[in-house]
């Protein structure tokens, strides 16, 4: 699902401002300041926590195969003749997302900031759950390498005895982690074997309180920076990644669990000020779950509702959605042309040490459940017709735990 958007969209590496108010950090300094501790010590796991999701081009060589897996995904998307049009697509696309790449110093941040995040989380089960450690944490992308199938063979190298699939989407798509699961499920299927490791799955924590509160904390501290008697005035707009009204329509839960989060930070916030959900990064002629992120910034601004604070809302780390398109797209090219006096950008997750306790107390709480994954993951969309769907469901919910 991000992944369409960001198959069509510029990728940038920098905080954006509309020449008013958002401030610019360079992407090294970013990086430097953020570097990961050490990694992970060379033992033999006894929990290995497999970290979901779609990855992003760490090199410009990187972008035409990443591309390619996209446009043959046919969790994600269905084509006609897909394995003639993907690979057409994919390539007519790569130059032009490869400049974009550059202009960002040439890379995705995600693995960056999934590897910092999986060391915090780690670092803290093996001290607040040792009967489940050593645990070690593994990242699988959907897109790019570390691929999710390569992840998998590291697992079951190491001799991992319990796997934890962990989504790093807070609210579950089939078009996400629903794709992410079907790959966990067809690594199995296609070499006929079983696992040695009993799998479990985290597939969704829209409302986790502590995930909650990080969004709330850099909410407040974003007001914080609006001049202090346009506060109140600010519209918060709380963004996520649109989907196809396809994929809506057939019944995917993820409108209605990122409805929840929004409802939970707003609560949290004592309802502080006016807001929205609004969607994101549509792309092509088809219908597409509104309203459209920057046509409500358009909008709002011919109203008089010129103070915005966008909040990244569905994805936890920076990625293009946050660093080109909100904050070079919205918040500085149609900003200025709207109008807007104030508009800024809550920061992502990213190294927040909260986040990082966010994602252990998941694990630690899932492992204690016992459960191999919620009761909403067994029900397919009503109107689904990927058969991988209901054999994936299946094989996580068959899975014998201890
Ligand atoms: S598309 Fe949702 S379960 Fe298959």
């Amino acid at each position: 699902m991000a992944a369409l958007g960001s198959a069509a969209r510029l990728f940038l590496f920098a905080r954006s401002s509309v020449g008013l108010t958002l401030r610019r950090r360079s992407t090294a300094a970013a990086l430097a300041q953020n570097a990961p501790p050490e990694s992970q010590e060379n033992r033999k796991p006894k929990t290995g926590i497999l970290m979901l999701n779609m990855g992003g081009p760490e090199k410009l060589e990187d972008v035409h195969d990443f591309l390619l897996r996209l446009f043959m995904d046919t969790d994600l998307m269905k084509l006609p003749v897909q394995n003639k049009l993907g690979p057409f697509i994919a390539k007519r696309r790569t130059p032009k997302i490869q400049e974009q790449y550059s202009k960002i110093g040439g890379g995705s941040p995600i693995k960056h900031w999934t590897s910092m995040q999986g060391e915090g989380m780690v670092k803290l089960l093996d001290e607040t759950s040792p009967n489940t450690a050593p645990h070690k944490f593994y990242i699988g992308f959907r897109y790019v390498n570390p691929l999710t199938e390569e992840a998998i063979e590291e697992m079951e190298k190491d001799g991992v005895e319990r796997a934890v699939a962990f989504t790093q989407y807070p609210q579950y798509s089939c078009s996400t982690t629903g794709s992410s699961l079907n790959a966990i499920y067809r690594y199995y299927r296609n070499r006929g074997e079983r696992p040695k490791m009993r799998w479990s799955v985290i597939d969704r924590w829209p409302t986790h309180p502590l995930l909650v509160e990080c969004f709330a904390e850099h909410i407040r501290n974003e007001l914080l920076k609006f001049p202090e008697d346009k506060r109140e005035d600010v519209v918060i707009l709380f963004s996520a990644h649109s989907l196809p009204m396809a994929v809506v329509n057939r019944g995917d839960p993820y409108p209605q669990e990122v409805g929840a989060t929004v409802q939970r930070v707003m609560e949290r916030l004592g309802h502080c000020n006016p807001y929205r959900l609004v969607w994101q990064s549509r792309v092509g002629p088809m219908a597409w779950l509104g309203p459209q992120t920057d046509e409500v910034i358009k909008g709002l601004s011919e109203r008089g509702k010129k103070n915005l604070l966008l909040v990244p809302i569905a994805f936890t780390s920076d990625h293009i959605e946050t660093l080109h398109e909100l904050d070079i797209e919205y918040a500085q090219v149609l900003a200025e042309e709207c109008g807007v006096e104030n508009i800024r950008r809550a920061e992502s997750l990213n190294g927040n040490p909260l986040f990082m306790k966010a994602l252990a107390d998941l694990v630690q709480s899932h492992l204690r459940s016992n459960e191999s994954c919620s009761r909403q993951l067994t029900l397919r969309c009503p109107l689904c017709t990927n058969p991988t769907c209901g054999e994936t469901k299946a094989f996580f919910a068959n899975q014998k735990l201890p």
